[in-house]
């Protein structure tokens, strides 16, 4: 199994220049979508044994490879599954993301909302918000959904939280800003879950990547930097960090 033939797991940490080789050699292997930061087997072995998705979010993913060019923008079954599981440890009744795509992990956190809870969506592109709209409407989960099409940050301005839960996924350069609109905002008990913070392993495939990157070192530079929070940045997927208020 690859996981026995991993050298990470037989000895520990690599060096830096092994761990930006390795991710140089499978780089490429799946242009157009971030390389995982572990060996692809191992990503896909997590896959199949984490639980299966729902039929409605089979339903999104099917459209979103079917009528965009982009569906490496969605949030994987795993992702979503963990977002999930933190609305459902977090008791979350107010969730806020920013930047929906075609809405598969809004609707994979709006099913762990209880029945009055709110998930409020951002997103500035009206095709992408139209084929999330389509599956938010043939969802049971409709009326906790609230899409906002537009910037996000007025959007953000204008809604009073408290939030127990902000996923932010949207544009890079955009991530400080964001931050500093929702913190106010944010319950004492709240979760800020950050993705892409190590985008594509830190390894740039091209000029878009390389832009990506300086935007996210920024960010995470200033995250780290920052009293107000506390931060973990998991090397989940494409980078996922987790910020609540610090203690
Ligand atoms: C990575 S995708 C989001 C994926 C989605 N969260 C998921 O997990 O399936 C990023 C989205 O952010 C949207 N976006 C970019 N800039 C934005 C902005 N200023 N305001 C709102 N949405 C924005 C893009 O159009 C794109 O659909």
């Amino acid at each position: 199994m690859a996981a026995l033939t991993n050298p990470v797991h037989e000895s520990g940490a690599l060096p830096r220049s092994d761990l930006q080789r390795r991710a140089r050699r499978v780089a490429g292997t799946v242009l157009g979508r971030p390389t995982p930061m572990i060996e692809p087997g191992v990503e896909e072995y997590a896959e199949r044994h984490t639980s299966r998705e729902s039929a409605d979010l089979v339903a999104v993913a099917d459209d979103t490879r079917r009528l965009t060019d982009q569906s490496y923008m969605m949030s994987g079954a795993p992702q979503a599954h963990f977002l999930a599981t933190l609305v459902r440890l977090g008791q979350s009744r107010n969730v806020l993301e920013i930047g929906t795509f075609t809405g598969y992990a809004a609707l994979a956190m709006a099913a762990e909302l209880p029945a009055d809870g709110r998930i409020t969506t951002c997103e500035l592109s009206t095709r992408h918000a139209a084929i999330a709209a389509v599956h938010f409407a043939a969802s049971p989960y409709a009326p906790r959904i609230d899409l906002r099409v537009g910037p996000a940050l007025p959007a953000i301005e204008a809604l009073p939280g408290p939030f127990d839960l902000v996923f932010i996924d949207a544009d890079k350069g955009g991530y400080l800003g964001y931050l500093e609109a929702v913190l106010p905002k944010l319950a004492p008990h709240g979760v800020i879950a950050v993705d892409n913070t190590l985008h594509n392993g830190l390894t740039p495939r091209d000029e878009i990547d390389r832009a990506m990157l300086r935007d996210l070192h920024t960010f995470n530079a200033a995250v780290e930097q920052d009293p107000r929070i506390d931060q973990v940045v998991l090397t989940v997927r494409d980078g996922l960090t987790l910020i609540r208020h610090a203690r």
